[in-house]
């Protein structure tokens, strides 16, 4: 389970650390910086699947993505005594994040690339990496630390070079991936590889989630929702299929859903709503109904990822439907670690009368990112093993 995730110089979060407990409601206004803890997020889980250069050039390339307001701001400034301005940094530029777990924790640091002939000027470059043991960075604790092109390994308090000749878009999870050699870097990168993003759902008419699939068993839904109905099956022969039912009458009286098989092997849905004399196929039904089941195959999935973020699920649904929605959210964190990211206070509310729960409200000040909550007192200590 992620216990901190540390974000540093990325869009409206200048630096920003904060604990994770196994259901994480995050909210706040318009603009006041969730989109971007996701998206942080998606890019640390893009460090192990050989993605995270390629999407920062996707987003405009580093110097879109670095934080556009000051190193510092001086009491003055929040007082407005004194302008918001920059001063000369000493330190150069990077974009940081890292995550601490019980057992392992990871950063790294991108930096814009050093001018060179290469044409992809948008490219950013990986400058460090370090995985630890344990939650707080210490050098005596690291196990692998990648500096520039320079990747090695500390076995036995002995360093190993594994290369000195990493390219700048590599990241070491990409360069260390066999289970013989680093076993616990290499669970750590399918740890990474294995959380889940959901909320970017098509519900156009040509979605594939509307659109009969081959049917084969999938206990995790993908992040399209393409396998909807094959995963809504795999709920009903391998997961709880009695909790499957219940959701849908409790969201949709009188309704039943069946998931159906067609000759050629594919699954369709059919949806029987009160009151019609025919199931309804996917292509039927409605932006919200199709969300809704969408968010039942996430959130019972039989074998959930160790990590599920859900971005705005609220998105389409009545909020009649959120007590529903959040009954299946309490349930999944029992098993596995939840983010949900919302501004509907209703469905946040919806949660917290079911579980008491603390929010982790965020708001913006001087165009920054910030926890309301958060204090001294309360901020997990973290450490950059990059200081530069
Ligand atoms: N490079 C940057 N530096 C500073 N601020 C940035 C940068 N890029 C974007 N922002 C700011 O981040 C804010 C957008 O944050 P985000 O999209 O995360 O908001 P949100 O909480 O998801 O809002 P909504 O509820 O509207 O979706 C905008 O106000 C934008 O000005
Ligand atoms: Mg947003």
């Amino acid at each position: 389970m992620l216990s901190t995730i540390s974000i540093n110089n990325y869009r409206s979060v200048r630096d920003l650390s904060f604990s994770l407990e196994q259901l994480n409601l995050i909210t706040g206004a318009n603009s006041s910086g969730k989109s971007n803890l996701y998206r942080a997020l998606k890019l640390l889980s893009e460090t192990a699947q050989h993605g995270v250069v390629n999407s920062l050039a996707a987003e405009g390339g580093l110097s879109s993505a670095f934080w556009a307001g000051p190193e510092n701001f001086s009491q003055a400034m929040y007082t407005d005594e004194q302008p918001v301005q920059g001063i000369a940094s000493k330190t150069v530029k990077r974009l940081k994040l890292g995550f601490a777990t019980e057992h392992l924790s990871y950063a790294i640091s991108l930096g814009l690339p050093i001018p060179s002939h290469s044409a992809f000027v948008l490219d950013p470059e990986i400058k460090h990496e370090a995985i630890w043991y344990g939650e707080r960075y210490r050098p005596s604790t690291i196990l692998a630390e990648r500096k520039g092109p320079l990747l090695r390994i500390k076995d036995k308090s002995k360093w190993q070079v594994i290369s000195q000749h990493v390219h700048s878009s590599v990241s070491l999870f990409d360069q260390i991936n066999n289970p013989a050699i680093a076993p616990d870097i290499f669970l750590l990168r399918e740890f990474i590889r294995s959380w889940r993003f959901y909320g970017d759902f098509r519900t156009d008419q040509n979605a594939p989630s509307r659109q009969p699939q081959i049917g084969t068993r999938t206990p995790v839904l993908h992040h399209e929702g393409n396998n909807l109905a094959a995963a809504l099956q795999t709920i009903r022969e391998q997961g709880d299929e009695q909790m499957l039912d219940t959701t849908i009458e409790d969201a949709f009286p009188r309704s039943r859903l069946e998931i159906s098989r067609l000759d050629d092997g594919r699954f369709g849905i059919h949806f029987h709503q009160y009151g019609l004399l025919r199931p309804l196929s996917g292509a039927e039904l409605s932006d919200g109904t199709l969300r809704f089941l969408l968010w039942i195959a996430v959130l019972l999935s039989p074998s959930p990822p160790p990590l599920m973020v859900l971005n705005e699920p609220e998105t389409s649904l009545h909020p009649d439907l959120f007590p529903a929605l959040a009954r299946l959210i309490i349930q999944a964190s029992k098993r596995t670690q939840v983010w949900v990211i919302s501004h509907s206070h209703e469905l946040i509310e919806s949660i917290e009368t079911l579980v008491p729960h603390s929010r982790i409200q965020l708001e913006k000040r001087l165009g920054e990112t910030l926890i309301t909550s958060q204090n001294q007192l309360n901020i997990p200590p973290w450490s950059w093993p990059d200081h530069r």
